[in-house]
């Protein structure tokens, strides 16, 4: 099998990938650096980002103010060591992307302009247009390209992590143009691979977002960590569950109902302020969780808007001009008349909540450790946890920066402690064993079951029991079909056997890493009897902070569901309190 040796191999080529292999490179330039991404990085998933990365810069704000809105909007769920260590590191890393070319958007006189984001009481959120992960990716890759120790494996797909005695050696990979599986032998594996939102059917997430890296980690026995909270994005079009910037309610749109009511004054998001204010008040900029829990109950009372493609809401944003729409929403007016014919100049778009991103992820300490030596993560797929139960809109552009950088830092500090290279014998072991079940995969007959067919039934149990409020008997349903699905994954047959760009090969992959993250979300939110942040039980209506103030760790069984178990939140600081969204904030 052909081999490529590192000292540090990472696995995804996004932001958090990127900002990672910059830093080992620049760190210590002798370390040869294995990239390797299941697509051409430019494009990963952060591409699609489009607000802004929080960081506090203006002089009415301070790091104080962002470690409280981060620790409340998470509904105490966060660990606090790590939010300090994130909003102190974040200014760092958005003045450094400026320096490496970032074209961040600028107020009139020449300095970084900030937009008001959800659940921010202040403004801080960094912004280039409505095109800020665009930019950052570019500003990254671009970076990236000056440094000869860093080596790309673009369409290379991780199967399996490699060990020996106890620590991460390495892994394998499909070269998709070829079909032939790759050794990558590493001392340390930082895993930057995404999240999963794919597992739910309408999701901002692109068709990449299939929790690979989650999976490649939860089998090798690390626990996947608070996965019961997935983040439901208010605004998404209802056509194609593509994502409407919060930037657009930022910048003043406002959400309205069939009635023509700005809703969320009626769910403790008021009062209500007048249009085209500049002074903005929480209303349309609630965190995310309530917003779109809020739009669920206007359902349940009728107030919604029917649509060819479901109810749906209104974003009004016609009274910030077609000028203003233009400098800071230019995709977004684009996007909605492309995909659902409707200028947000001259007429309110329809929106609903969409499945956006993963709280919960690889476990790792707040240097981006996991608990298996020689491993680390960073970015959506892991979990650290700043986001708590619920991630404030532009903190994750923001995460990624830092604790891909971190991860580095952290996979440096491991090799100077002296970590060996795994034995030749251990890993030509394993990664026969690994090339061994491919080929099983591949060459299988007579199975019964397709990759399609087991998606949909996927897509569709988490749509209907594990969205925006739940239910003991929906989850315990999920629960026995998930089940169910993992053990039929196993007797699927693939209609192409052969190995060039095998897409069906590679999706039969995708569908085993979503159906162990599914199981992981729908047991860890059945097991977690209250309601906190994105994670709402109409069973169990109020937050218990006596049993649950805990992480929730699913820990993989091949043969069965996950073991779940439970570590204490890091409280340094702030007491949980009252989530209060009232009184609005300047
Ligand atoms: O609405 C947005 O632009 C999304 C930002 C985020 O998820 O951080």
């Amino acid at each position: 099998m052909e081999t490529t040796r590192a000292d540090v191999a990472i696995i995804g080529a996004g932001g958090a990938g990127l900002r990672a292999a910059i830093a080992l490179a620049q760190a210590d330039p002798k370390l040869k650096i294995a990239l390797v991404s299941k697509v051409y990085p430019m494009r990963s998933h952060t591409c699609a980002a489009e607000g802004g990365a929080a960081g506090v810069i203006k002089a009415d704000d301070s790091l104080e103010h962002h470690f409280d809105d981060t620790v409340g909007g998470g509904d105490w769920l966060s660990d606090q060591d790590a939010v300090d260590y994130f909003i102190g590191e974040a200014p760092k890393e958005l003045i450094q992307l400026e320096r490496w070319g970032c074209p961040w958007s600028r107020e009139a006189n020449g300095s970084v302009a900030v937009r008001p984001f959800g659940g921010m009481k202040k403004q801080r959120t960094w912004f280039a247009a409505d095109k800020s992960g665009f930019h950052i990716l570019h500003t990254l890759f671009q970076t990236s390209l000056q440094f000869p120790s860093i080596e790309r494996f673009d369409e290379f797909y991780a199967t399996e992590l490699l060990r020996e005695d106890g620590r991460v050696a390495g892994f394998t990979a499909i070269e998709m143009r070829s079909g032939q599986m790759r050794r990558f032998d590493a001392r340390a594996v930082i895993i930057c691979g995404g999240g999963a939102g794919r597992i739910f059917p309408f999701t901002t997430n692109g068709a990449i977002k299939t929790g690979d890296g989650m999976a490649l980690a939860y089998r090798a026995g690390v626990p996947l960590k608070d996965m019961e909270f997935v983040q439901y994005h208010p605004t998404g079009l209802p056509s194609t569950g593509t994502l409407l910037t919060e930037a657009c309610r930022g910048e003043g749109g406002v959400l309205v109902n069939r009635h023509g009511r700005r809703f969320l004054q009626d769910y403790g998001m008021g009062p209500e302020t007048p249009l085209g204010r500049p002074v903005l008040k929480t209303m349309e900029l609630g965190p995310r969780d309530r917003v779109s829990q809020a739009f669920w109950q206007e359902q349940q009372k009728g107030n919604m808007i029917p649509t060819q493609w479901g109810d749906a809401m209104l974003l009004d944003m016609r009274h910030l001009g077609e000028a203003k729409i233009n400098e800071r929403l230019p995709l977004v007016r684009d996007m909605s008349i492309s995909y659902m014919g409707v200028d947000p100049v001259t007429d309110p778009v329809p929106v609903r909540p969409v499945v956006h991103y993963m709280m919960g992820g690889i476990h790792t300490d707040l240097k981006a450790a996991t608990p298996l030596p020689g491993l680390f993560a960073a970015g959506e797929c892991a979990c650290v946890s700043i986001n708590g139960a619920n991630r404030l809109g532009s903190n994750s552009l923001t995460e990624l920066l830092v604790f891909g950088r971190r991860a580095a830092l952290s996979a440096m500090e491991y090799l100077q402690s002296g970590a060996r290279a795994a034995s030749e014998s251990a890993l030509a072991t394993g990664a026969d064993a690994a090339r061994g079940r491919l080929r099983e995969l591949l060459q299988r007959t007579g199975g019964k079951e397709t990759v399609a067919g087991l998606r949909r039934e996927m897509m569709h149990t988490m749509e209907a029991n594990a969205g925006i409020y739940r239910t003991h008997e929906g989850l315990a349903e999920a629960c026995v079909k998930l089940a169910d699905l993992r053990r039929r994954y196993r007797a699927i047959e693939l209609h192409d056997k052969t190995n060039v760009y095998n897409t069906d090969l590679l999706q039969a992959l995708e569908l085993g890493s979503m159906l162990d993250c599914a199981e992981a979300v729908a047991q860890c939110a059945l097991a977690r009897k209250e309601s906190r942040g994105a994670h709402q039980r109409l069973d169990f209506a109020a937050r218990d902070d006596r049993n649950f103030l805990r992480h929730s760790l699913a820990v993989f069984d091949p043969g069965a569901s996950p073991r779940i178990e439970y570590l204490d939140v890091v409280i340094t600081k702030s007491q949980p309190g009252v989530r209060d969204y009232s009184g609005g904030h300047e």
